[in-house]
């Protein structure tokens, strides 16, 4: 009988790819997937290591799980970045644990799973590669609106608080004729939205395609109505890549641009290669060339930072006013350059205060913002119930703003484009009401 197994995903959207890709794998040998783990032989979590919380997380899973195969025969597989990151330590803590698997492994899964069921065999497969992009495997996605796919995968960056490097390894593009192939696929499945991902998107590089032709030609596949990337570093943001996002029909007029500070002192010891100056510049030219929203991510709380660099940070948030920002208390992580060369002095309490008012201040703003859309008609692409509500729909803005709105008698399909006008707007969503097309009404 075949094995079932259920994973769990935690982490960012490349995890959410990585996952697709190990249920293929596993599907083509024989494994099959339940959505319930007390049904399953082989449970697996696909982990984050990105802040220490992420690491808490997986424990108190592991936990759960140890109490779950006291009572019967299980196959426990931990997987992704936190299972790289901490290798054999992970597994000597847990001895529940049977497989261990990191993110350039995933081939050697379905063989590693099987000695685990068959002969009790516990094993770690966490060779990092220069090479894997797992092309040519398909990866197996749930049905919807939107498809990952990952364009490049590693990061030698090198941030100085960042895990990523250490847990993904060595920068690599996959040949942009595989990926194109797969957009076609994915467009004549249904698939409305293709997001391209990577740690680093400016610096993609196949033979002679960068990222900027890669966006513009998934963008201009029959089928595919709209396109979005994350994440391009600011350091190396090439022009013509704001021209593509600001006038290529398909593609997003939204930009995920990572701050992480607003102190070139901080910028400075985090090794981001940019500065304040810098960083204003390029927000101040891609809004120059067209409408289009940005948003950021911001660590509060680094080594050394003092209260007028967090301030400088604040001040830059209030200035440039993203659209939305997430915002993370600095978590020391082990190996990394400041781990090993920054004390992290920042006490728990400071860090803590620095996040809540940067989020007060950023909600503040995206509250600002999309309440200026109250009245306006915005464009928005169907893509599922509502959060609180089966009996409403839930889609996103061009700008990456979440819509929701009632379903009434217009009858209406996931991956539909329509009009909606903004009734009423909160820090993070708009309400309003389908406007009838002109198809509807004739
Ligand atoms: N490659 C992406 C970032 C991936 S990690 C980029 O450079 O744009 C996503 C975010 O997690 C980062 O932008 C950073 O803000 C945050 N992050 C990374 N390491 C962190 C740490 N040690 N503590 C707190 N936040 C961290
Ligand atoms: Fe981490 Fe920096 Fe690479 Fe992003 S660019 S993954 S923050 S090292
Ligand atoms: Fe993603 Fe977390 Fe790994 S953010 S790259 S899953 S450390």
């Amino acid at each position: 009988m075949s094995h079932r197994v259920y994973v769990q995903t935690f982490g960012c959207q490349m995890n959410e790819y990585d996952t697709e890709l190990v249920r293929s794998l596993l599907k083509e040998r024989g494994f099959v997937f339940t959505p319930f783990p007390e049904q399953a032989d082989v449970v697996l979590m696909n982990t984050c290591a990105i802040r220490e919380n992420a690491h808490n997380r997986v424990y108190g899973h592991l936990a759960e799980w140890k109490a779950m195969k006291q009572s019967r025969d299980l196959v426990i597989g931990v997987l992704g970045c936190m299972a790289q990151n901490l290798k054999k330590e992970l597994m000597e803590s847990h001895p529940v644990i049977d497989v261990l698997a990191g993110p350039d492994s995933y081939r050697q899964l379905p063989d590693l799973l099987t000695k685990a069921l068959e002969r009790r065999e516990r094993s770690m497969a966490v060779d990092l590669s220069e090479y894997e992009t797992y092309e040519a495997i398909l990866p197996e996605r749930m049905p919807g609106v939107n498809a990952w796919i990952a364009i490049m995968r590693g990061c030698d960056n090198f941030c100085s608080f960042c895990v990523v490097p250490y847990t993904r390894g060595r920068e690599r593009s996959r040949p942009a004729q595989g990926i194109l192939e797969e957009a076609h696929a994915l467009a004549a499945q249904g698939y409305k939205q293709i997001t391209l991902l990577g740690q680093n998107v400016n610096s993609y590089q196949s033979e002679n395609v960068t990222f900027a032709r890669l966006l513009s030609d998934v963008a201009d596949i029959p089928g595919i109505e709209r396109v979005r990337f994350t994440s391009p570093h600011p350091k190396d943001f090439p022009p013509a890549l704001i021209e593509v996002v600001a006038h290529h029909p398909n593609v997003c007029r939204q930009i995920h641009l990572p701050l992480q500070a607003g102190s070139d002192r901080i910028l400075d010891l985090m090794g981001r290669s940019y500065t304040r100056a810098g960083y204003e510049a390029l927000a101040a030219e891609i809004r120059r060339q067209g409408d289009i929203a940005l948003s950021t991510d911001i660590i509060a709380g680094f080594c050394t930072e003092t209260h007028e660099e967090f301030l400088e940070t604040y001040e830059l948030v209030r200035e440039i006013e993203f659209q939305s920002a997430y915002i993370f208390k600095y978590s020391e992580r082990k190996n990394t350059i400041a781990y090993r060369k920054f004390p992290d002095d920042v006490s728990e309490a400071v860090k803590s205060e620095r996040v809540t008012r940067l989020v007060e201040l950023q909600r503040t703003i995206s509250a600002g913002k999309n309440r200026q859309l109250i009245g306006t008609e915005v464009d928005v692409l169907v893509e599922g119930n509502a959060k609180k509500s089966s009996h409403q729909w839930m889609g996103h803005t061009e700008s990456n703003v979440t819509v929701v709105w009632d379903k009434d008698v217009t009858p209406l399909a996931l991956g539909d484009r329509i009009t909606i006008k903004v009734e009423d707007a909160s820090a993070s969503t708009l309400f309003g009401t389908p406007v009838p097309s002109l198809a509807s009404v004739v």
